[in-house]
């Protein structure tokens, strides 16, 4: 049978390739499933690392595919046990489909309608556009997962209004999309957050909800933290950004309570990769240096004592903590303006043409803001 809807995805046809605009499939949902018809769409860095760093992450992704893992739109269809929304709900969603365990292309965010996960999904504010609810889904995401589940911070749930828990989170990073909601869930979640980012973002940081925030780049910040932190109990870090795991790992090591470093990222970036199309040997030595980094790392929790987990934001899926974000407290947090998507649209352009450009935009770097597109 013919579809009702004719759809359209900027593909990565190719490893290192550009994305190109094509016709796509549509498909239909699955029983859990509902389709979005995407009126906006954000990128995160895993994007462009894919599309720069090729087959070296992401290995059992096949091409062409559809990459992207945050929509905002209107939903076009529901399956057949999805209880909590209904065509014409807007939604905004977690894009599944680079993640290891769906590797899907009609789950990528970057396309016209896209297959969402009913539990991955929450409703935005009437008073709310797309461009802004969209900077949520993926970096929520990876905030909880390090904050929440119980094989990284197993943090208490948020809640509205928050319960006071008398202990403090460090969360390195917080002028980052998934600093910006990791220090709003701490905050909500009853935790007294201390965070870093550059002094033009310190203003950011505390309207989020942080009590203290700290120069990443001062050379004296890992002992201004342990000293600000002197006599509180921790919860454990949240590591954001290239650098900040090791940082954490010493100043949760000098800290009373949960020893215990969550991290979002790896220890390099991979910004070193060359900017034209096609395959760069410079790969070879950031792989290197990664690998090194990551053994130096192991070691070094080793001797300080201290836990580490590495974050995969999409497993929220498969355990509760899905449920208490996207459906106990998102909704009721957004509706009594305790959170606020943050940070910061930055539209580039409507329509999927410009989804490479935001890719060139956010792998040039950007501070407190998230790169959308208006489809
Ligand atoms: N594991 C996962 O599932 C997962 C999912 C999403 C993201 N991530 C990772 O999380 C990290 C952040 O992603 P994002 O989308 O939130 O980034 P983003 O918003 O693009 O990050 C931009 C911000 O990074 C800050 N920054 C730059 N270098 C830093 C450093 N060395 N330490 C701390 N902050 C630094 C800058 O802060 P200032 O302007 O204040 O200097 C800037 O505001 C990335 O490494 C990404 O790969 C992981």
């Amino acid at each position: 049978m013919k579809s009702m809807f004719s759809n359209n995805a900027a593909w990565l046809t190719k490893a290192y390739g550009k994305l190109e605009v094509k016709p796509a499939p549509y498909t239909p949902p699955g029983e859990n499933e509902m389709v979005v018809k995407n009126h906006a769409v954000a990128i995160n860095p895993v994007d462009w690392y894919k599309q720069r760093v090729g087959n070296f992450i992401f290995s059992w992704v096949k091409y062409p595919f559809i990459l992207g893992g945050d929509v905002a739109g209107e939903i076009v269809e529901v399956g057949k046990r999805v209880q909590r929304f209904k065509v014409g709900d807007r939604v905004l969603a977690q894009a599944l489909g680079m993640d290891r365990n769906c590797n899907r292309a009609a789950e990528g965010a970057f396309q016209q309608y896209t297959v969402v996960r009913a539990n991955l999904a929450a409703p935005i504010p009437d008073n709310m556009s797309y461009e802004r609810a969209v900077v949520l889904p993926l970096t929520l995401a990876t905030a909880a997962c390090g904050l929440f589940q119980k094989d990284h911070l197993a943090l208490e749930y948020p809640s509205v209004p928050p319960k006071p828990t008398g202990k403090s989170v460090l969360i390195w990073g917080g002028s980052t999309s998934v600093g910006s909601n990791g220090i709003q869930l701490a905050v909500s979640a009853g935790y007294d957050v201390i965070t870093t980012a550059s002094p033009r973002n310190f203003d950011y940081v505390r309207k989020l909800g942080a009590s203290q925030v700290f120069d990443y780049n001062s050379p004296a910040v890992v002992q201004d933290i342990i000293k600000a932190l002197k006599g509180q109990t921790i919860a454990g870090a949240l590591a954001i950004g290239a650098g900040s795991t090791d940082a954490c790992l010493d100043i949760v090591h000098n800290c009373e309570g949960n020893k215990f470093v969550s991290m979002a990222s790896a220890p390099i970036g991979f910004e070193a990769m060359p900017d034209r199309p096609g395959f760069s040997f410079k790969i070879f030595p950031l792989v290197l240096q990664l690998l090194r980094a990551n053994a130096s790392l192991r070691r070094k929790s080793r001797r300080r004592h201290v836990q580490t987990n590495f974050i995969d934001g999409g497993t929220i899926a498969n355990n509760e903590v899905s449920r208490v974000i996207y459906e106990q407290f998102l909704p009721r947090a957004l509706a009594e303006g305790q959170y606020i998507a943050a940070p910061d649209p930055y539209v580039v352009g409507r329509g999927l043409e410009y989804i490479q450009e935001g890719l060139d935009l956010q792998r040039k770097g950007v501070s407190a803001k998230k790169v959308v597109i208006t489809l």
